[in-house]
């Protein structure tokens, strides 16, 4: 297991450039299964989630190959319906291989998803869609269940109680466009990354109505085709960065972005005061150490995104003022903020809301890394912060961020990648 060091303080410098999304590619390799032909995804980042996705693919039978660092070919001539277990815990997207599996063999046998540190995660609505198109569903030893030898279009409401599910649509999209009949899904999320799902599936041949909306509809086709397709750039990736340069009172031109998929979180940057300077692929940040307090509310998109929310919250800990950032996705993703404290952040958590007295500097600890977001948050109040911190549990960052220290490092930034053993002696035993 690796550990980071960083030496706070620098401010960022120069260009950097975002790879494809994460949460865009994982149901696009999904959406591959759906037909027998050869599907070419390009624009992929290269991250340990997609080599798990590329794994569970190739358990099932596909003839999964890596073009290069950021291409991969998916040929599914002939596959199963089951998932192994060991693969499957690794990573809770791998639900979203349920919808393809049953359109294109009309069973599907997933394990369930386990615990998660970012809260409780069901898939009620997941369920809902396959059910609602007719499928029979059970959890059997721990293994989702489905039969799907009776499909037929239907009009289905999947929102739930914290908004739309996002893998869920994916799930209830990728099965409507092979069954018979027309599928309305009322309540659908609308993130880009469902967008581009779309727009590979109609280049398979779908047929979708209501792109980008809440109110997908799909006529089902009986087959669909391979394709070629670019992986949109990942808004969440560029988020972090726009906010390591506003964070350390840096410069940076951040490249390959898609503006339009992160207007609310420009628009709260903008309001803070930050000086950004964007075009619609790429984004300038300037310097302004005199930030205002942001206040924050997640919600699905076109809202604030949680994916961003800890490392906002590593923001506001050095704003001058008194910050709210209420989590309405996950009410309860605040793992960051004990670490946080430990570098001397003011925050106090009330009910799904963290309240963050900004300081003037953070101090570098050692901190420990519980998800992926929380990692990249850690991470951002160690470059701002005074002397040294080390991170810990690194691995979760590597699921998400392509090659975050070397990105950072060709900014100017301090921060390098050891192996566990080179933690100093007395943090290991403080942390034991
Ligand atoms: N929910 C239900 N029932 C369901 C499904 C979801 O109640 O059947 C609830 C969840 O508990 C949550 C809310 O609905 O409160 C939204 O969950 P959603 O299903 O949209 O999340 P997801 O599809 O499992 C994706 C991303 C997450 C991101 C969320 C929200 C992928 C692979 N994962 O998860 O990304 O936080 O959408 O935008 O796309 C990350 O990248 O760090 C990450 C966690």
């Amino acid at each position: 297991m690796d550990i980071f060091r960083i030496d706070g303080g620098i401010p960022l410098r120069g260009k950097v450039k975002i790879s494809g999304s994460k949460n865009s590619a994982l149901p696009l390799f999904a959406a591959s299964l759906l037909t027998e032909e050869e599907t070419i995804l390009q624009n992929v980042p290269n991250l340990s989630d997609v080599n798990f996705m590329a794994e569970i693919l190739s358990e099932l039978g596909a003839d999964v190959s890596q073009l290069d660092t950021n291409s991969w070919s998916i040929k599914p001539a002939s596959i199963v319906h089951y998932a192994p277990y060991e693969l499957v815990r690794k990573m809770r997207a791998s639900i979203c291989l349920l919808g393809p599996l049953v359109a294109r063999l009309k069973r599907a046998e997933i394990p369930m998803p386990g615990g998660c540190v970012i809260g409780n995660r069901p898939i009620d609505l997941h369920v809902r869609a396959l059910e609602g198109l007719g499928a029979e569903v059970r959890l059997s030893g721990g293994i989702v269940q489905v039969n799907g030898s009776n499909l037929s279009g239907n009009s289905v409401f999947i929102g739930g109680r914290h908004g739309s599910t996002v893998t869920g649509t994916a799930n209830a999209l990728m099965l409507a466009v092979l069954t018979p009949g027309c599928t309305i899904l009322e309540g659908s999320a609308c993130e880009p990354e469902i967008t581009d799902l779309c727009h590979m599936l109609k280049a398979m041949g779908a047929n979708i109505e209501g792109v980008g909306s809440h109110l997908l509809k799909v006529e089902g086709v009986e087959k669909l085709k391979g394709c070629q397709h670019t992986v949109i750039p990942d808004r969440i990736e560029a988020g972090t960065y726009i906010l390591a340069g506003a964070i350390t009172g840096g410069e940076l031109t951040i490249e390959g972005i898609n503006a339009a998929h992160m207007g609310s979180f420009l628009d709260l940057l903008k309001t803070a005061g930050l000086p950004l300077n964007y075009k619609k692929r790429s984004i300038k940040t300037s310097e302004n150490l005199n930030l205002s307090p942001v206040e924050v509310v997640t919600l699905p998109f076109p809202g604030f995104p949680t994916d961003l929310q800890a490392q906002i919250c590593a923001l506001a800990c050095i704003t001058n003022g008194l910050s709210v950032i209420t989590e309405r996705v996950y009410p309860s993703r605040f793992m960051h903020v004990p670490e946080l404290l430990r570098m001397g952040a003011h925050i106090s958590i009330e009910g799904s809301s963290a309240i963050i007295r900004g300081t003037k500097r953070l101090t570098g600890a050692p901190v420990m890394a519980s998800d992926l977001r929380a990692s990249a948050a850690l991470i951002l109040a160690g470059l701002a912060a005074e002397g040294e911190t080390w991170v810990q549990r690194i691995y979760h960052l590597d699921r998400g961020y392509e090659t975050f220290e070397k990105k950072l490092q060709k900014l100017g930034a301090k921060v390098v990648r050891l192996p566990k053993s080179e933690l100093p002696k007395s943090i290991s035993s403080a942390h034991n």
